[in-house]
């Protein structure tokens, strides 16, 4: 079994995926992580060199090459439900699990890792904070297409979700 993770930027997927994955004796992948060892550099580098079409296209084939029959819990980059028919295929493939925390969670924990993210890295409290309302209000058709919504629940919590939909 697949299980996705997906969720605006700062939203905790990888920290969440780590956790979960040994608890359900499942292996973890970070997309990004992923791609940035196929690419041999960092996603900030990948954006500047490449463009940002080029890093989806990457996000997208990957999705597509993953293989259904593994137990892998994938935390995904903020974007990939937001391009081509990815959620359409995430939720083919597995389970879907949009971690919609809360806003007062989310924009602390971007301003601390903002130099590694390319669509925020030189922008002040107030330019994030504006990024963040109308991206989300963008995204969050997409995201809503997951099938379990995990809202601010911890990993505990979270495993509980997929039990009860997956027994
Ligand atoms: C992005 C989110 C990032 C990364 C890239 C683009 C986005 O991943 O994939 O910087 O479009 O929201 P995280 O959500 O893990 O920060």
């Amino acid at each position: 079994m697949l299980i996705f993770l997906v969720g605006f930027m700062g939203c905790g997927k990888s920290y969440t995926g780590r956790t979960i994955a040994p608890i359900l004796d499942f292996d973890y992948v970070d997309m990004d992580k992923i791609i940035e060892a196929q690419e041999g550099t960092s996603i900030r580098d990948i954006f500047a060199e490449k463009g940002e079409d080029y890093f989806r296209q990457l996000e997208h084939q990957y999705l597509l090459n993953l293989d259904k029959k593994q137990n892998l819990v994938v935390s995904t980059g903020g974007g990939v439900p937001c391009f081509f028919n990815n959620m359409e295929i995430m939720n083919e493939k597995g389970i879907t699990i949009y971690l919609n925390r809360s806003k007062d969670v989310v924009i602390p924990r971007l301003k601390k890792g903002m130099h590694k993210r390319p669509l925020i890295q030189d922008m002040n409290d107030e330019e994030l904070t504006a990024f963040y309302d109308a991206k989300l209000a963008e995204r969050a058709t997409f995201y809503e297409q997951a099938q379990i919504f995990a809202g601010n629940a911890n990993a505990e919590d979270i495993i509980k979700m997929i039990r009860k939909r997956n027994p």
